[in-house]
């Protein structure tokens, strides 16, 4: 038998091809798929043509998330007829949606296993249906599951970690398909989440991000009594941690204990994603949002005095139904009045089955862009001037390796969450240091080791 034969069909069995679309949740989603294909001997590549498994992790967030999905299964079409043992999955958000999942077996025949969130730890079991049987696998789960534990995770990371402490949504935003696809709120154990952070310490993590749509209710629902501040501080416990970071936080749930915890806790960054969507009253009380905007800026107040120098962040929706100018004029103040260190901004997307596609008052697509780009330059005017101030100053820097842009720079980012590109010791990579910042950039600041 000729051994080149062999191996060469061995290394394109073993691959795997995992595209992921949305938010981090998605992205944590897939280092699962990733971690249980490893475990049964696959390998992850970064070339779709020499993969023999190739998984499509979907959002439907916005339109053009779904959008995207559907360009790319198309030109699956032609690997497919190429290798008809390539086995094509689709999984994730957009896959819970009424309807989806027959959509995309129509329009795209040749896709081999759909599955949906609740169910993807069962990946392995449905690929080998459709390797042992031959069969097309299409499992939508509904209602959401007990919390699995367990899964292997493969990180793209060795220094910072994704750790989910609690899933799903109970806030029907009206905007928001989220709490549809992902189910009701559910948290995690604290003596899971305990271990799996101390697991990560031993392989020498220095960073965790504790991840959730809502993390402020986290606890709920629990045997154990336990809210989100008791658990930040008994991670802040764990030996060897350096910095740890949290999102996402509702206003409405972000409690003083919270912040306390913040501002006592050595490891807990001083940064906080407090995501707003609109700086009118009026509108986020369409939103569903449950705070008006001075109760949110009393609460970006009280932050401020509590921790010095937090690093703010936020999500901001332009064009939602009804908004007038006077409403994103208030967008428009309450971004200039609060200085985030930086903004995610999008357009509002109609969102089948949410209140908010049958509002009536849609705003004209021109109008949401006109707007969208106002906001954005205003955006990156705050940006711009916050990032100047550090000029001149010595901030700390968890060095997370080499410069994407200039090789002979190290990158990192400071505890309000500031990416830093600086001159130093490549043998403290994984370190933490202290960068003295020379200039500041829009998006950026740059910076020599001291
Ligand atoms: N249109 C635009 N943006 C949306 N988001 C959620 N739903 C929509 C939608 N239908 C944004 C919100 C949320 C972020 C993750 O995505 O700002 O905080
Ligand atoms: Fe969506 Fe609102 Fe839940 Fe965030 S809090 S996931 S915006 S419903």
């Amino acid at each position: 038998m000729n051994n080149n034969l062999i191996i060469n069909d061995k290394k394109n069995q073993d691959l795997f091809f995992i595209c992921t679309y949305g938010c981090q949740m998605n992205e944590e989603d897939s280092e699962k798929l990733s971690g249980m294909l490893k475990r049964i001997g696959y390998e992850r590549t970064d070339v779709k043509e020499d993969a023999s498994i190739i998984i499509f992790n979907t959002c439907c967030v916005r339109e053009n998330a779904e959008n995207k999905v559907f360009g790319n299964l198309g030109q699956l079409k032609a690997l497919k007829e190429k290798n008809p043992n390539l086995v094509i999955a689709v999984c994730g958000c957009m896959m819970q949606q009424k309807g989806m999942a027959d959509k995309i077996l129509k329009t795209f025949p040749y896709v081999d296993i759909i599955f949906g969130t609740h169910n993807s730890y069962k990946f392995p079991e449905y690929l080998n249906r459709v390797k042992q049987e031959g069969v097309q696998v299409k499992e939508i789960v509904d209602k959401e599951s007990k919390i699995v534990e367990g899964i292997p995770i493969d990180r793209k990371s060795d220094l910072k970690a994704f750790v989910t402490i609690m899933y799903g949504c109970n806030n029907f935003c009206t905007y928001c398909i989220v709490p549809y696809v992902r189910g009701r709120e559910r948290s995690r154990k604290p003596e899971d989440i305990i271990k799996e952070i101390e697991e990560l310490v031993s392989e020498g993590y220095k960073e965790i991000t504790l991840l959730g749509q809502n993390v402020n209710s986290y606890g709920k629902g629990l045997e154990e009594e336990i809210n989100f501040a008791s658990l930040l501080r008994r991670i802040n416990e764990i030996e060897g941690l350096e910095r740890v970071r949290f999102m996402t936080s509702h206003p409405k749930d972000l409690t003083k204990d919270v912040i306390l915890a913040i501002r006592d806790c050595d490891k807990l960054c001083e940064q906080v994603h407090l995501p707003v969507q609109s700086g009118s009253s009026k509108i986020l009380k369409d939103m569903n949002r449950h705070y008006t905007r001075e109760q949110y800026l009393e609460l970006v107040k009280m932050i401020k005095e509590e921790i010095p120098n937090v690093g703010f962040t936020t999500d901001i929706i332009v064009g939602f139904p009804g908004e007038t100018e006077e409403d994103f004029k208030e967008t428009l103040s309450l971004v200039k009045e609060v200085e985030y260190d930086s903004a995610f901004t999008f357009i509002y997307s109609r969102r089948k089955y949410t209140p908010a596609d049958e509002m009536e008052n849609q705003i004209d697509d021109a109008v949401k862009h006109e707007r969208f780009n106002r906001l954005v330059d205003t955006i990156n005017e705050i940006v711009a001037r916050k990032n100047k101030e550090f000029e001149g100053k010595v901030v700390e820097v968890l060095v997370e390796g080499t410069s994407k842009n200039d090789e002979s720079r190290l990158t990192g980012r400071t505890r309000s969450g500031k990416l830093v590109n600086f001159t130093g010791d490549f043998n403290n990579i994984g370190k933490l240091v202290n960068v003295k910042i020379t200039k500041a950039q829009s998006f950026s600041l740059t910076g020599e080791e001291v």
